[in-house]
């Protein structure tokens, strides 16, 4: 059977390395690369790193508005697809890849297969929520990662093709963790101490694109008086430049920007950090995986279990929550197996034979 799987930016990287290793032993895949993400320590970094497949083309999309993006990858992917004539189009997560895939292939009669179908945040103002609910709504395998993405897409009237797998990112975390055991650390090269600083990421447009909210971040993190790493992600890195705050974080001597870094990396800073600040997705799982406390700066989280088991905390963007949080936020609680059991991907593999009737 051919599938043809569709990612373009980072956490989509990470998401299709246990995956497209688990399809490819049963199946063949086409790998579109859309180009929503290019710079090399987003997008080819991961590639390297994490032995996935060369893309088989890549599209080369790149930035722009929703609409936009959104479209221009369409026009592109429906092209290849009626070319390629997959079984399957595969589709990870929520972003403007994911939606302009599902979109494209479900207006050509292919069936589309979700990974990470049921998430929610509620939050209609997020582009992803947006893009997840329209995905799941014309998406023939929904994939849940969780209990609670089952039981999102119930609510919704969406029980046809619903399967629960496990979270791919969980797979991600234990097999790239243990070579992180094994990579040159990175912490003697930021000279860090385990346990001595804290992690910070922040790439969200409700935490980054308005000056006083990111400012209020900022400043947090400064006042603060912890050592904070904070690899930004260049949306980030584009805002702190246009509003002039670059200059306040050079004069603090607790606050360090790093540029993106690989994933083992990241996984050695997240597992070594005292506490991490995020309003990844991604980070927020990870933080839980490696039993680190999350603080979230979000008014909410689609990763509900992890706050449920006491091991993340939301803050939105307030600074005293955040400084609070940064202070005084200590969960030692026990945790449950929410995401799986690190086979998730085998899993989706199996499910595809058995769905599309093919062994
Ligand atoms: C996208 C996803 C978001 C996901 C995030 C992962 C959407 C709507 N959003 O957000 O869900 O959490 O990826 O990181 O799909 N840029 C570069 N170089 C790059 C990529 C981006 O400079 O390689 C800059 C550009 O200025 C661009 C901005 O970052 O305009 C935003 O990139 P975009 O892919 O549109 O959205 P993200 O914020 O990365
Ligand atoms: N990540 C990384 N390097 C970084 C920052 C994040 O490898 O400098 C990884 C992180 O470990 C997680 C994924 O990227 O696996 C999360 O992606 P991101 O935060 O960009 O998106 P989200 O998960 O919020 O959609």
């Amino acid at each position: 059977m051919q599938i043809l799987t569709i990612v373009g930016a980072r956490p989509q990287f990470i998401k299709a390395a246990p995956v497209s290793r688990a399809l490819r032993a049963r199946h063949n895949e086409y790998l579109v690369h859309t180009g929503q993400h290019y710079d090399d320590n987003m997008s080819r970094l991961f590639f390297d790193e994490l032995g996935i497949p060369t893309p088989d083309v890549n599209l080369e999309i790149g930035s722009g508005p929703h609409a936009e993006q959104t479209g221009k990858m369409m026009i592109a992917l429906e092209k290849l697809i009626l070319a390629q004539k997959p079984a399957c189009v595969m589709v990870y997560g929520d972003t403007n890849s994911t939606i302009a895939g599902s979109m494209a292939a479900s207006k050509v009669g292919v069936p589309v297969v979700h990974v990470e179908a049921g998430l929610r945040s509620f939050n209609r103002t997020m582009p992803e929520e947006i893009n997840r609910i329209m995905t799941d709504k014309i998406s023939n395998v929904l994939l849940c990662p969780t209990v609670t993405a089952v039981q999102h897409l119930q609510n919704e009237g969406i029980t046809a093709g619903v399967y629960l797998t496990g979270d791919v990112m969980y797979d991600a975390a234990l097999h790239f963790g243990e070579l992180a055991e094994q990579k040159q650390s990175v912490l003697e090269r930021l000279g860090l101490q385990p346990k001595s600083y804290l992690l910070a990421t922040c790439h969200r447009p409700q935490n980054t694109d308005d000056k006083e909210t990111l400012t209020g971040i900022i400043d947090a993190f400064i006042k603060s008086g912890k050592k904070i790493v904070f690899p930004v992600h260049p949306r980030t890195r584009a805002f702190l430049d246009k509003y002039d705050l670059q200059e306040k974080i050079k004069n603090s001597s607790t606050l360090e920007l790093i540029y993106p870094v690989g994933y083992l990396e990241m996984i050695q800073l997240e597992k070594h950090a005292a506490k991490i600040l995020t309003d990844s997705g991604g980070v927020q799982k990870e933080a839980y995986f490696y039993q680190v406390p999350c603080i979230t700066m979000r008014p909410e989280t689609e990763w509900v279990e992890t706050i449920a088991d006491g091991w993340n905390v939301l803050v939105g963007s307030d600074q005293a929550k955040i400084l609070q949080a940064i202070a005084a936020f200590a969960p030692y609680h026990p945790q449950s197996s929410h995401y799986g059991d690190g086979k998730s991907s085998e899993k989706i593999a199996q499910i595809l034979d058995e769905h599309f009737n093919e062994k």
